[in-house]
């Protein structure tokens, strides 16, 4: 079976970007050969949430390879120039292009890499190749659509698998239910509700204030109600001096925190990116409850400070009872659909892990995002995103993609010129045993 320098567990952007590097390196001589592995058909990036007004969130500048290297031919702005439309996209005057327009970036950039990513397979587990007491590989097992089971091996490994949709607790017996889906899978399922009257949307994030919007438009006779604990919808803050935390050289600065001083980071900026909806959006909201008490019609409701106690199905919808922490005052109210609008866990690499745990100190990675391993362990592992507790909260964002992937490639490049040394001086001294 071929063995591969590297495989990289999923191909959104974080993958695509290192794709990239890896294919620049290529040009300064350093030849890894990768292989990525996706469960998506085709590439999408976030498909179900590529909603009709949805615009990005960070500047069209932090795309898969300016930050590293604007000459790249890899940036947005050479992918608006092959498309033709750069002049026209000069005078949007915009850094904030639609998600629509970026995903097609995406997707212009992932089919450069076709000839060595497999859709459609579900990277299910990852096993330990030895040889004597060491482990020298890595065995990548997936599932194709078809539940074939494929093997591949590789000598370095990166996983960088995106969120895993979170579910509250209070709908754990309704996981399956055709009326309760996350945002995740938003579009594809909304779809299968044409005649809903009646839609919850629970939380208050970016992904809830795009759907209530997207709700309201979508039919004049849906009524939603938007349910979350918090007492406001407060903006994303993103004012120059507060957006600096998610520069590159703040990842210095946070790693090289201590822990107690990382978690206080985290915590004095964590409405920069969670529940944090756009100010613009904030303000849509509030306008269509303002217009609603101006014409007396109560259509949606903004259920603030109110959580989910209990949520069961019955024939004719998704019961809640509803408790207000205002009053302490519990009701019940029935749903057509359910929108889970509750944001995302980032721990899924640990069930991919689970055959190899045992060589693992800990799961905690170095600055090059590595995880530490035992020294009978050879090959390296990687994880992008799902290191925001050391590296700070752009891990799980585009902000530092470009400039993260490349710290990963020099890392690979001294792991393969170690092992290439290795391999030389085992020779040498076999050699000269003979
Ligand atoms: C709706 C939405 C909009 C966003 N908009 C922005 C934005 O404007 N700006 C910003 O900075 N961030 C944004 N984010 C944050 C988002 O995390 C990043 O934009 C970006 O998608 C991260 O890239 P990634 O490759 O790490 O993860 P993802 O884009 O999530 O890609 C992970 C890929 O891995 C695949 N995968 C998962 N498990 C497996 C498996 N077992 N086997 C094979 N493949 C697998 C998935 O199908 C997916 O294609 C947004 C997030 C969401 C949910
Ligand atoms: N256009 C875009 O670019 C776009 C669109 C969508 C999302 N995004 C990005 O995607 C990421 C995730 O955003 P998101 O809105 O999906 O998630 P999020 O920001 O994590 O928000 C999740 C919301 O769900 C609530 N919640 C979580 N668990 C709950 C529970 N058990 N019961 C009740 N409420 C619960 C949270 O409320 P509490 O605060 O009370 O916990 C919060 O309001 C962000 O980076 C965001 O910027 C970007």
């Amino acid at each position: 079976m071929k063995i591969y320098d590297l495989i990289g567990i999923g191909f959104g952007p974080s993958n695509i970007a290192l794709a990239i590097t890896l294919e620049e390196q290529k040009q300064a001589g350093y030849d890894i050969e990768s292989f990525f592995i996706e469960k998506q058909p085709g590439f999408a990036w976030h498909p179900n949430m590529l909603l009709d007004n949805a615009h990005m969130q960070v500047s069209f500048l932090k795309d898969l390879a300016t930050m590293r290297n604007p000459s790249s031919r890899f940036t947005f702005i050479n992918y608006l120039h092959q498309k033709n439309r750069l002049q026209d996209f000069i005078n949007l005057k915009t850094f904030f292009p639609s998600r629509h327009e970026f995903n097609d970036y995406l997707a212009w950039a992932a089919a450069h890499f076709e000839h060595c990513c497999a859709y459609g397979e579900e990277v299910i587990e990852v096993l330990p190749e030895k040889r004597s007491d060491e482990v020298v590989l890595l065995r990548i097992r997936s599932r194709d659509g078809e539940q074939v089971i494929r093997e591949r091996l590789t000598r370095n490994l990166v996983i960088s698998i995106g969120g895993h949709p979170r579910v509250p607790d209070s709908f754990s017996s309704l996981q399956g239910n055709p009326r309760v889906f996350h945002s995740n899978s938003y579009l594809k399922e909304i779809a299968q509700h044409p005649h809903a009257k009646k839609i919850a949307v629970v939380g208050g994030g970016q992904s809830a204030a795009e759907i209530f919007m997207d709700l309201h438009h979508r039919s004049p006779v849906t009524e939603v109600d938007l349910i979350m604990r918090a007492r406001a919808i407060k903006p994303s803050d993103d004012s120059p001096f507060v957006n600096e935390i998610f520069n590159t050289d703040f990842t210095d600065y946070v790693f090289n925190s201590s822990d107690q001083q990382r978690a206080e980071i985290l915590n004095e900026f964590w409405h920069t990116n969670y529940a944090a909806p756009d100010l613009a959006l904030i303000e849509q909201i509030f306008n269509v409850f303002y217009r609603q008490k101006v014409s007396g019609t109560e259509r949606h409701r903004f259920l603030r400070r109110h959580e989910i106690s209990r949520a069961v199905s019955q024939r004719d919808g998704i019961q809640f009872v509803l408790h207000d922490l205002n009053t302490d005052c519990e009701r019940t109210e029935t749903y057509d659909a359910v929108v889970l609008a509750t944001g995302y866990d980032r721990d899924h690499h640990k069930s991919l892990l689970a055959p190899i745990m045992p060589y693992f100190r800990d799961l905690k990675v170095n600055r090059q995002y590595q995880l530490g391993s035992v020294p009978h362990f050879k090959p390296t592992v990687f994880l992008q995103g799902a290191c925001e507790s050391s590296h700070g909260l752009s891990d799980t964002l585009l902000s530092v993609t470009a400039v993260r992937t490349n710290e990963i490639a020099q890392a690979l490049i001294s792991t393969a010129n170690q092992t290439a040394t290795r391999q030389a001086k085992r020779a040498v001294s076999s050699a000269l045993a003979y």
